[in-house]
């Protein structure tokens, strides 16, 4: 697993709707806005499912997801990889649907997505487009 550096984090931190690519088992691909994303470690984001249906459907056939995060402000764009654990219940399931109920009770929270990076790559356009970063 990779570490976000603290650039990464303030990128993150900017961004408030992140498209989550996913595919299934047979490649077809599937993008999805999610808003619920947090980072609960250096190396590890949560993605609350609360209406998730391809998303989900794939990550179970097929756990590697990615998302990009960009700001236009800070001019930084990076692809975040990672691959995927769901929980539906369990101590780090309540803690996330206590999260999503905090911020919008009613929520159905169905589950939990663990996305643990494994690669980070700059996505601005110019020399460094492409590269792996961690
Ligand atoms: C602004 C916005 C934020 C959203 N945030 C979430 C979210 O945090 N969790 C979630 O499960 N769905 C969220 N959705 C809804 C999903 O994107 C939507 O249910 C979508 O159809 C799921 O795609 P899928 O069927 O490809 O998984 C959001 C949608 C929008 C427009």
């Amino acid at each position: 697993m990779v570490a976000l550096t603290g650039e990464m984090k303030e990128l993150f931190s900017k961004v408030k709707l992140f498209p989550v690519a996913t595919a299934s088992k047979k490649g077809v691909p599937n993008v999805a806005p999610i808003a619920f994303v947090v980072m609960v470690s250096d190396d590890t984001l949560w993605l609350a499912d609360n209406f998730m249906n391809k998303t989900l459907a794939n990550v179970k056939e097929n756990p590697r997801a990615a998302i990009y995060l960009y700001d236009a402000d800070l001019k930084k764009c990076c692809q975040v990889k990672g691959k995927i654990e769901i929980k539906t219940s369990g101590d780090d399931y309540e803690k996330m649907r206590k999260m999503v109920h905090e911020k919008k009770p009613g929520l159905p929270a169905k589950s939990l997505l663990i996305m643990k990076i494994t690669d980070v790559f700059d996505c601005m356009p110019g020399p460094n487009a492409g590269k792996k970063i961690v």
